[in-house]
């Protein structure tokens, strides 16, 4: 089983990492290949919306640090993403990524359930953590992505949130989200 991992938080070893390293650690335990990206070592710009991905390329023309992680997914069975909440949504860096990976719906894709340019079947594994406690709070984050990456032919997404997660290494604190990344891995790579 392939893992791509995509870390949006500017924290290489953040809340919502250290969750996304755990669920990894786990899979590879169980004889997953993973390979991850800290988005935010990387040189990249947001979608340009010049449309060439859905007129004379079947791929992003951008030439930048996204093209291997974009190249990665294609090939993975799992994608993780992790991200901070930030403003009630992902982070800056996560959301850049996210729209350039329009490129991966074909010209055809407001009317066609087959436009995705992506093998069926994949997994997506959202990860976000917040300061707020309350469980209601930002809940429409996983569920709004989710739907985009249904587009893409992801068949089930699973979200590991961790809710009241502030201070720097709190996640890890947390017995009950370190249980279910282990829980997510153990079913996802058996
Ligand atoms: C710019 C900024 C915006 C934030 N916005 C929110 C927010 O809207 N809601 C919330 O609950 N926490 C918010 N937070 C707190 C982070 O989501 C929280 O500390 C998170 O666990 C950090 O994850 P990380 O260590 O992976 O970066 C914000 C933090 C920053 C720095």
């Amino acid at each position: 089983m392939k893992i791509t991992c995509v870390l949006g938080s500017a924290k290489a070893n953040g809340n919502s990492a250290t969750l996304a390293k755990r669920f990894c650690g786990k899979a590879q335990e169980l004889g997953a290949e993973v390979q991850t990206f800290l988005l935010n070592d990387l040189n990249y710009r947001g979608c340009q919306g010049c449309n060439a991905c859905k007129s004379t390329h079947d791929r992003c023309v951008e030439k930048d640090d996204l093209e291997p992680v974009l190249d990665s997914i294609r090939e993975c069975d799992v994608l993780v993403m992790a991200s901070p909440v930030y403003y009630g949504s992902v982070s800056g860096q996560l959301k850049c990524f996210i729209d350039r990976t329009y490129s991966y719906l074909g010209p055809d894709f407001l009317v066609s359930k087959t436009a995705s340019r992506l093998e069926p079947g994949k997994k997506l594994v959202f990860i976000l953590t917040q300061a707020a406690d309350a469980e209601d709070a930002f809940d429409d984050i996983f569920p709004k992505f989710r739907d985009f990456f249904s587009y893409y032919g992801f068949a089930e997404s699973t979200l590991i949130r961790g809710c009241g997660v502030s201070g720097p290494g709190a996640s890890k604190e947390r017995d009950d989200l370190m249980k279910l990344a282990d829980e997510t891995a153990e079913r996802l790579a058996a």
